[in-house]
């Protein structure tokens, strides 16, 4: 059986991504599926409408909506989009629940399956449907080519006739997806780095990727792998033995995150006040508040010489390969949901479950129902 299957120009500020590119669009074409595609939708990526082979174009996004029973997305269709939808449609996007949940509520009940592809469970099966990590892996990247350019200095020592430059000192903190990709980056452009995290456990990809542990004393794993919320007393000591690396440092990348909560808020406006002029804070964590207290997401702001950079939407800055790597997740996701060439939403799959919103004309996934 043929399935339709549309994927549309993204609208947020900024965006640059696609749902998919040209070869998984050509797979699922060779399944036999149709493929439908917003005019203008790949451009930004680099794929313009003539590169989308045997899919169809369709001059605006509800009349194409109107005609799939897939939408593949990168950010939450508009409600408009969504309710051009033929009832039983599928969404696949980054969905975004934890805010406005009344729109994706109305398109719920309207009949509307919804996947919402960061809350894919993070489990060894589900690796290549992990929109979190192939997308940290391009911030990681991304926000260390942005301190290599704003810094007023090079990466790697050189030594020349007109005398011998030092490495830059880099120091990432937390080294999770897109702290260690940051780190191979800089090592990678010549930095000498040192890594931060809470979790003890992230020691050895650290050291792995040739950058030294900075040890604190705190380690806060927790559920999952993941980092708790630090006590006052860790916080303190935290602050005390980071304050020092931060000082000699000449770009600090900082990546620090505890899901679903406002990021940790590590490098205080006294720290910024004792680094060196010149030096240079990446704050990846700019969209969920910033790890540092003085940024300011999409700024860059300047103290007393330190530039305190909060750079939102990475991934859509390198938006051919993050779309690349995002078009793999959504598909993979969506080959678990195609059976004899037909749709079937098994809600008794673990990762199926773990991020299906809504399904059958009501929310059913537990967090949100
Ligand atoms: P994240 O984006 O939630 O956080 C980034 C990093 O910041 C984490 O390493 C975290 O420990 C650290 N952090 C949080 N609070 C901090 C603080 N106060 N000070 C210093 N560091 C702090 O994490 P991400 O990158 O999404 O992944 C976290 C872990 O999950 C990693 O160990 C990763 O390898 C693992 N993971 C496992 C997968 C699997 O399939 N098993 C898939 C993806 C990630």
């Amino acid at each position: 059986m043929t399935i339709s299957i549309g994927i549309i120009k993204e609208t947020a500020p900024g965006e640059r991504r696609v749902a998919l590119d040209p070869p998984t669009v050509a797979k699922l074409a060779k399944a036999g599926h149709k493929i439908f595609v917003e005019s203008g939708a790949g451009t930004e990526a680099g794929h313009p409408d003539d590169s989308w082979g045997d899919a169809e174009i369709v001059a605006d996004a509800k009349s194409l909506a109107g005609q799939c029973q897939v939408l593949l997305c990168v950010r939450r269709p508009s409600p408009d989009v969504l309710a051009a939808l033929p009832k039983d449609a599928l969404v696949i996007g980054a969905l975004a629940p934890y805010s406005d949940f009344e729109d994706l509520a109305a398109a719920a009940e309207a009949g509307t399956s919804m996947i919402s592809m960061e809350l894919v469970p993070r489990i060894t099966r589900a690796q290549a449907m992990d929109i979190l990590s192939s997308q940290a892996t391009v911030a990681g990247y991304k926000a260390v080519i942005i301190a290599a350019d704003i810094a007023p200095r090079l990466f790697p020592m050189l030594t020349t006739a007109a005398g011998t430059l030092r490495p830059a000192k880099a120091v990432v903190i937390g080294a999770g997806v897109a702290g260690l990709q940051a780190i191979a980056t800089a090592r990678r452009l010549g930095a000498q780095v040192e890594a931060y995290d809470i979790r003890a456990a992230a020691r050895e990809q650290v050291e792995s990727l040739g950058a030294k542990m900075i040890d604190t004393g705190v380690d806060a794993e927790s559920e999952g792998g993941y980092a708790r919320e630090l006590t006052d007393d860790e916080r303190a000591q935290q602050a005390e033995a980071l304050a020092k690396h931060l000082a000699r440092a000449d770009i600090v990348i900082s990546t620090a995150a505890i899901p679903g909560r406002p990021a940790p808020k590590i490098i205080t406006e006294a720290m910024v006040k004792d680094m060196q002029p010149g030096s240079v804070i990446i704050d990846i964590a700019a969209e969920t508040g910033g790890n540092c207290e003085l940024t300011q997401a999409g700024e860059v702001v300047n103290v007393g010489g330190v530039l305190v950079a909060g750079p939102t939407n990475l991934p859509s800055k390198a938006p051919l390969h993050a779309s690349e790597m995002y078009a793999k997740n959504v598909s993979n996701l969506l080959a678990l949901m195609i059976k004899d060439g037909e749709l079937v939403v098994d809600t008794e799959d673990e990762v199926i479950a773990g991020c299906l919103l809504s399904h059958a004309g009501a929310v059913v996934h537990e967090k949100f129902a």
